[in-house]
């Protein structure tokens, strides 16, 4: 929990096999110490070189999962949902873990090639407050000015809330609670072809790490997206029972739509791309639940309360893996580029971490 359509007591949804699905190429590499980040750490890939509108070439990694639980009690039965930094020539990622009961919290592993991570084996995030006694869940994370901004989701048992915590080493976070408490997001319901209103389920957002027009933008909710605005990153505004940034278009994103990674600025500089994950309801091939990922274009400077000025029709990144904690998941939160490489990395039925890389453009 919380994964949307859970509500909708979609039972075949879950699966307590792991078919189709070859672990053997897990391995647990864990650390009792951590690389020192601070404020004067590096940012990004030492030769970044920003996109073009949209990233193709995708390919999921052939030794996926490349990260399981381990047998540290905190990430014992389900390991997923990461984010992701370049820093210091590294990529960091900080992601998902769930004990025996199902409790998230948020753990700190590091690769010098994308692949291959060795974890940290104290969690570095975890419930503390009663808005996220049930877990703290699916980071994000975006870096301005030598901090690092990770929005996450606070499930207190009955709520889904957007959390915001900040943090200059990716290990001592500072937590600055709720951050869209009136907000209100709305539940589709297929077989009444009705949207359910939900107030206070804000569960996720995703940030342009750069001021336009002398605001940071962020896209939010879990059905449609919907918008924020802030001049600190801390502090965001929003209107309730707003119009939605993005509405529901294709087949495989028609159940709902929930960012993926923060935004990534074009080439060009005018736009940001923008990746997001959809859920399908059934038709035009994808299954009812299916969680795929694809991409949209961005416009900032003069629709930055939506719409979208460009999408893909087709999603760039399906599930392979058909069972887990739920079926027919792969969701992603995090799209970095390192050492030639794209990598988006996401969970795969919210039972593990894989990876994708897409090539990056001339
Ligand atoms: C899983 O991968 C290992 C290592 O390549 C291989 O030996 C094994 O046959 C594979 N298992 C299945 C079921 O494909
Ligand atoms: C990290 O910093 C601590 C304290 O400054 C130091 O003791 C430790 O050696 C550093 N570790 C690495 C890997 O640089
Ligand atoms: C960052 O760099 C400044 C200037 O070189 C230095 O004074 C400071 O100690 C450094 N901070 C850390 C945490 O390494
Ligand atoms: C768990 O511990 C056992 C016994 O030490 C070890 O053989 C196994 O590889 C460990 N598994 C994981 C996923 O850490
Ligand atoms: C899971 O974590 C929660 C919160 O720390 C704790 O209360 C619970 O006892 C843990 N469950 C197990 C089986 O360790
Ligand atoms: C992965 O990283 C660990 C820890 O640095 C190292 O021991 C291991 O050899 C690496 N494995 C591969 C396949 O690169
Ligand atoms: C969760 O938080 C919401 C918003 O503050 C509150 O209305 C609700 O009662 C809380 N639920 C539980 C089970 O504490
Ligand atoms: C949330 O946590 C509380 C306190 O640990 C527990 O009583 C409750 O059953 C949990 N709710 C859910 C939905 O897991
Ligand atoms: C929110 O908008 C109001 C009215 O425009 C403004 O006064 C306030 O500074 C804004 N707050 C943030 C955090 O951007
Ligand atoms: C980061 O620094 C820039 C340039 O000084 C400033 O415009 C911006 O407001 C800062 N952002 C935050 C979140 O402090
Ligand atoms: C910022 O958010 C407020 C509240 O939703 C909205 O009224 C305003 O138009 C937004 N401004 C921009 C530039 O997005």
């Amino acid at each position: 929990m919380p994964r949307s359509l859970s509500i909708l007591s979609v039972c075949a949804l879950v699966s307590s096999a792991f078919a189709q699905f070859n672990t053997s190429y897990l391995h647990y590499y864990g650390s009792s110490t951590y690389p020192n980040v601070s404020r004067n750490s590096t940012d990004g890939d030492r030769n970044y070189r920003a996109p073009e509108f949209p990233i193709l070439g995708w390919a999921q990694y052939k030794n996926n999962p490349i990260m399981g639980p381990s047998n540290n009690s905190w990430e014992s039965k389900y390991l997923f949902n990461p984010a992701a930094a370049v820093v210091d020539d590294k990529v960091f990622l900080l992601y998902r873990a769930q004990n025996e009961s199902l409790i998230s919290s948020i753990g700190l592993a590091w690769s010098y090639d994308g692949y291959n991570f060795t974890r940290y084996n104290q969690p570095v995030f975890f419930p503390t407050e009663p808005y996220e006694r049930n877990g703290t869940e699916d980071p994000r994370l975006v870096r301005v000015n030598g901090t690092f901004y990770m929005t996450y989701t606070g499930f207190n048992g009955s709520q889904a809330q957007l959390c915001m915590a900040t943090s200059e080493n990716l290990v001592n976070w500072q937590k600055h609670g709720p951050i869209l408490p009136y907000s209100t997001d709305v539940l589709y319901h297929p077989e009444e072809n009705y949207n359910h209103a939900r107030e206070g389920w804000s569960k996720s957002g995703a940030i342009a790490p750069e001021k336009v027009n002398g605001l940071y933008q962020m896209q939010w909710g879990d059905s449609y997206l919907y918008t924020a605005n802030s001049t600190d990153l801390i502090h965001w505004n929003y209107t309730r029972n707003d119009i939605p940034f993005a509405q529901r278009i294709h087949d495989w994103e028609f159940g709902l739509m929930e960012s993926a990674g923060p935004l990534i600025k074009t080439r060009s500089g005018k736009h940001w791309i923008k990746f997001y994950n959809g859920v399908g309801q059934g038709f035009g091939g994808y299954k009812f639940g299916q969680y795929s990922t694809g991409q949209m274009l961005v416009d900032l400077e003069n629709a930055p309360r939506g719409p979208p000025v460009a999408r893909m029709e087709l999603p760039i990144l399906q599930p392979v893996f058909t069972a887990g904690q739920v079926s027919n998941v792969l969701f992603s939160e995090a799209t970095v580029q390192f050492k030639g490489k794209w990598f988006t990395y996401y969970g795969e039925g919210d039972a593990y971490l894989g990876t994708a890389t897409a090539p990056v453009q001339d």
